[in-house]
């Protein structure tokens, strides 16, 4: 049944991207070489085995190949020094000047087939790709390193919906929850002092990661609020370097104290304020968002 469905899926994509038709876009190269073309044109340097590997191409059909490029003019070999029976493998100019089209019609055919589609269902389409790319195992590609920023437009949507969405997944919260996160990011944005509050926004390659809220309580406190970071992207130290921002910035501006208010089974955010030096100064029992929880108090001096 799933089989079948999978079948349906492969001879509906393969049709789509035109892998069934004779030259792959329109060009006088196989599918396979031009995998491998862009394979060259995207590692430094690489010897055979390395692209064989990459592409799960048997090594024989790929010596051959390369044998035929290289008659061709498209690539050149290096020898390599630590090992006579390698040589190092790159495209000549006449083997870019032969790719550079190819490149450049995928990525007009991609454009093509999403400018079709409207913004929500295009994220929809290059979720579900990553998806099914995360599920069959495939090895993520190099991403950007994650930027810190402040807030932006739309920024506070995201807070809402993802504490709201987060919580409840997590730990069965109300909708209670994700109401208090818009009361507290709406006076965030209405009463926002930029000298002495800040909103950090993690975010990687447009995709956000994570927040982190310092908000003045009084001309000496500050309160640390709505710490989160995506699953996807936890235990990579985010939640850290948030609580950090949060500190530095708090002394950088005269602070004498940053509060903050959280529950006795968040273990990882309890972990992170503990090493940054907050100490849990009081816990009162509470009914709150469904639940009967233990709410904490923790300060740290500074
Ligand atoms: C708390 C949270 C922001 C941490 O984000 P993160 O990016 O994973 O954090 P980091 O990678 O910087 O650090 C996680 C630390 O917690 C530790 N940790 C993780 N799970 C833990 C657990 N169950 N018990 C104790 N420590 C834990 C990790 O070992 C790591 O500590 P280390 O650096 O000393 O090894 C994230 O887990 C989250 O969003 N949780 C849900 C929301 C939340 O609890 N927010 C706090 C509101 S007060």
């Amino acid at each position: 049944m799933h089989a079948d469905s999978v079948r349906g899926f492969n001879r509906f994509y393969t049709k789509q991207i035109g892998l069934l038709r004779k030259g792959y876009l329109d060009s006088p190269f196989s599918l396979t070489e031009v995998r491998v073309l862009y394979e060259l044109v995207h590692r430094e340097h690489p010897i055979a085995a390395e692209i064989s590997k990459a592409l799960d191409l048997d090594a024989g059909y790929l010596s051959r190949l390369l044998a035929k490029f290289e008659k061709r003019g498209l690539i050149a070999r290096k020898a390599s020094g630590t090992d006579a029976r390698q040589s190092y493998l790159s495209l000549t100019s006449r083997g870019r000047q032969a790719f550079a089209p190819l490149e450049a019609k995928t990525n007009k055919q991609a454009g093509e087939m999403l400018s079709k589609l409207s913004i929500a269902d295009q994220k929809r389409l290059v979720d579900a790709m990553h998806t099914i790319e995360k599920l069959l195992g495939a090895q993520p590609e190099p991403k950007a390193p994650y930027v810190l920023r402040s807030h932006r437009p739309g920024d506070m949507g995201w807070v809402v919906h993802r504490h709201g969405a987060l919580y409840a997944a997590e730990y069965g919260w109300d909708a209670s929850f994700e109401a208090l996160t818009a009361e507290i990011v709406a006076k965030f944005i209405q009463n926002f002092d930029p000298k002495r509050e800040r909103c950090w926004i993690a975010e990687q390659d447009g995709a956000i990661l994570g927040c982190v809220f310092l908000v003045k309580k009084s001309d000496r406190i500050a309160k640390l609020r709505l710490l989160l970071v995506e699953p996807s992207a936890r235990g990579l130290g985010i939640g850290k370097r948030l609580v950090d921002e949060c500190v530095g910035f708090a002394r950088q501006v005269g602070y004498q104290k940053i509060t903050l208010w959280t529950q006795s089974n968040l273990y990882a955010a309890r972990h992170i304020y503990a090493n940054a030096g907050f100490r849990l100064v009081k816990q009162e029992p509470a009914k709150q968002f469904g639940y009967e929880m233990m709410t904490e108090t923790w300060d740290l001096k500074l």
